[in-house]
């Protein structure tokens, strides 16, 4: 485990020269509390590089004011044994100082697919996510680096960013998405279904359930606006609270849909107690 940034230069540089020319370093970056989710993706870095990093860092500008920052789940020791008994390399976890020195006043934002969906629900979530991966890249410089599709626009967020910043390592880095892991009633893993109740958590699975519903109604050209609205009442009255947004968008630009175009994919974000859920599914 490696907190400061010289250390880190200096073991990815070892890394590097033990894995000789040619070896491939793959970063996972995380906020730890790891699930299997977390751990497909260190597996499938392991299968496409030589040397892998996992970075593990709860970021705080990634959080709004009224966000879970202080709550969110943080658990250093186990996840590295996690980490160590599937050979991972590196484990990076820096603190919050050695991240954002005093006077910190760098911000990067990217526009378009940063707008809608959780861009709009949580201002400033997607500036803090890109700043801290644009870090994490310069810092690790990685040449592959991993991303779950369970936050799929955070993930056209991160490859808008690599294009248009030029992030190399010295190569391109290339941006891999890794599909949805879900537990067996088809819940998405997250860190946060550490803060459902036994009954919220059964409650929970109403969210998938009512995407596939909807989904196999949009399959046979049912009105999306009747589809998504039957979705909203089915998952309230399934024991969601509130729903933030259930929307049928592009998979690439993020563009709302009226209708499925080919590459549309369902977003939602719904809260069950003070807890916010988000999936997404491809409309096929
Ligand atoms: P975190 O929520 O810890 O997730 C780390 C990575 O694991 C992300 O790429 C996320 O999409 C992926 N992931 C989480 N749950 C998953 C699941 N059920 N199936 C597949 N992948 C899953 O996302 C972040 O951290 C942060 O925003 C970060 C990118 C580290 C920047 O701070």
């Amino acid at each position: 485990t490696i907190r400061a940034l010289n250390p880190l230069r200096q073991a990815t540089a070892a890394l590097r020269s033990a894995a000789g020319a040619g070896a491939r370093l793959a970063l996972v970056p995380t906020m730890g509390a790891l699930h299997d989710g977390h751990m497909t993706l260190v597996r499938r870095a392991r299968e496409m590089a030589e040397i892998v990093a996992v970075s593990i860092f709860v970021n705080p500008r990634q959080f709004g004011p009224n966000e879970d920052l202080d709550a969110y789940p943080r658990q250093l020791e186990r996840d590295s044994e996690l980490l160590v008994a599937e050979g991972v390399d590196l484990l990076w976890a820096p603190d919050v100082g050695e991240m954002y020195p005093d006077g910190f006043a760098s911000n990067i934002s990217v526009e378009g697919v940063s707008a809608g969906l959780c861009g709009a629900d949580r201002p400033g979530h997607f500036d803090g996510v890109a700043t801290v991966v644009c870090k994490l890249f310069n810092q690790v410089a990685p040449d592959i680096a991993l991303f779950g599709e369970k936050d799929w626009q955070q993930l056209a967020v991160i490859r808008r960013m690599a294009r248009d910043l030029d992030l190399y390592a010295p190569l391109p880095t290339a941006i891999v998405g890794v599909p949805i892991v879900r537990e067996a009633d088809g819940l998405a893993m997250s860190s946060r279904n550490a803060y459902l109740s036994a009954e919220q958590r059964a409650a929970a699975a109403a969210l998938p359930r009512a995407m596939r519903t909807a989904i196999e109604r949009l399959m046979i050209s049912d009105l999306a606006e009747d589809v998504l609205a039957d979705l909203r009442t089915a998952l309230l009255s399934g024991g969601f609270d509130s729903v933030d947004y259930a929307e049928l968008r592009d998979a690439e630009s993020i563009a709302l849909l009226d209708q499925p175009n080919g590459n549309a994919r369902l977003f939602v974000a719904a809260r069950i107690g003070g807890t916010r859920l988000i999936d997404n599914m491809a409309v096929e």
